[in-house]
């Protein structure tokens, strides 16, 4: 009995010493890991931890500050707006690189991944597009041509350069939209009808045969989410699984997450459960847009802590939801964040009625938030068995 126990302990101390070993030191000092980067802290999990980059604010000589967290604090970078239809080619038949290019260019210097975003969507198209649909100067004909176009020139010209695509984009309506059932909506379906989803995967593989493709949509977080006839994370796993079975070159699933204090979201068991259903498809999976906004009462707009603290404590609380299930999932392969501080968040600006925001990591002063933290030490205090080095993807043909 006593040898047992004895046993034991040298067992666990052996354990530890071997698990110190494995601890990068520096120069005599200990290793601290609050004092490393989320894309540092990432990399034991093998999880690229990524922000969404706004190219103006990375532009602003008065806002240093900006750069050097974009550069430092993440592995992989998406652009917020300028890979987006409207911004690459603004005038028919010429596109403007530059600041796409700039943005490529910024992460290769930073060594990040890079994650496409976007190429079909509904939202942010040029003005030329839409309106020659409109008014019928564009056939259904020369609409699927003008897709397939600007999916292979845009592709092509970064191809080697993105490790994940966001092909297809949002396709799928809400409880609230009309009709109520889940349907596909917006320009595309309406236009071409549900098939361009197929094609564009297709075409996108044709021009870059090493990008894992995603499709990428919000309030897919879990199953069950209200009504399960209508339940929006079952019709995207019904589709993906359905674009499986048609040979169609999908790669992976984005849970946008986008989420709200207000609301009553999931817990880490729910989220989980999701990604492994879709990695059970043999699909990568990735939470591409995480941010936690909030309800900016008039009692927040004051200042007033005993309605602050319950948010911004909220808000952390849901940051480290996603990631525990991410980290939980091999296959999820990224925790990307959209925009990572409060001073440049599209969420003011998107949801002013009424008004929302506190949505990410650090303040308006860059100073980091409780959920910086929380994500940090969820990167730190995870390991086996639980949580294990990320699966290899390949890019399915
Ligand atoms: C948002 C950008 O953050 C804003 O700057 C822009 O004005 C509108 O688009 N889902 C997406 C993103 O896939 O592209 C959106 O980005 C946010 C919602």
């Amino acid at each position: 009995m006593k040898l047992r126990r004895w046993t034991a302990v040298a067992a666990v101390a052996v354990a530890t010493a071997a698990m110190l070993n494995t601890v990068p030191a520096t120069a005599g000092r200990p290793y601290d890991p609050t004092a490393q980067s989320l894309g540092t802290l990432g990399q034991r999990h093998g999880l690229h931890i990524g922000t969404a980059v706004d190219m103006d604010a990375l532009a602003d000589p008065a806002d240093p500050r900006y750069r050097e967290l974009a550069a430092s604090e993440f592995s992989s970078v998406t652009a917020e707006n300028v890979m987006k239809w409207e911004s690459l080619e603004p005038t028919r038949g010429s596109y403007d690189w530059a600041p796409a290019d700039a943005f490529i260019d910024f992460a290769r210097r930073n060594d990040q991944r890079v994650r496409g975003h976007v190429l079909v969507w509904h939202n942010q198209l040029p003005g030329w597009l839409t309106s020659g649909v409109a008014d019928g100067s564009i056939s259904r004909e020369e609409l699927r041509e003008l897709l397939r176009k600007h999916i292979t020139t845009v592709v092509s010209r970064y191809r080697g350069r993105i490790w994940q695509w966001d092909v297809v984009n949002e396709a799928v309506s809400d409880p609230w939209d009309t009709p109520s059932t889940l349907h596909y909506k917006g320009f595309w379906a309406q236009h071409l009808g549900p098939g361009y989803i197929a094609d564009a995967f297709r075409w996108a593989r044709a021009a870059d045969p090493k990008a894992l493709l995603f499709y990428n949509d919000y309030n897919i977080e879990a199953f069950g989410s209200g009504d399960p006839a209508n339940d929006k994370t079952q019709f995207v796993y019904d589709m993906a699984k359905r674009l499986l079975a048609e040979g169609v070159p999908i790669d992976g699933v984005g849970s946008q997450g986008h989420l709200g204090t207000q609301y009553g979201n999931f817990d880490t068991f729910q989220v989980a459960a999701a990604l492994k259903r879709f990695s059970a498809l043999g699909l990568a999976t990735a939470f591409t847009e995480v941010d936690v906004r909030s309800r900016l009462t008039e009692g927040v707009l004051a200042g007033d802590s005993e309605e602050i603290n319950p948010r911004l404590q909220a808000s952390a609380s849901n940051f480290s939801v996603l990631l525990k299930a991410c980290l939980a999932d091999r296959h999820c392969l990224s925790y990307t964040v959209w925009g990572f501080s409060d001073r440049h968040s599209w969420v003011p600006d998107w949801f002013d009625d009424p008004p929302e925001g506190l949505a990410t990591l650090y303040d308006e002063q860059y100073r980091p938030k409780r959920a910086y933290q929380e994500v940090k030490a969820d990167l730190i205090f995870a390991g086996p068995p639980y949580v294990l080095p990320r699966a290899t993807h390949r890019p399915r043909r």
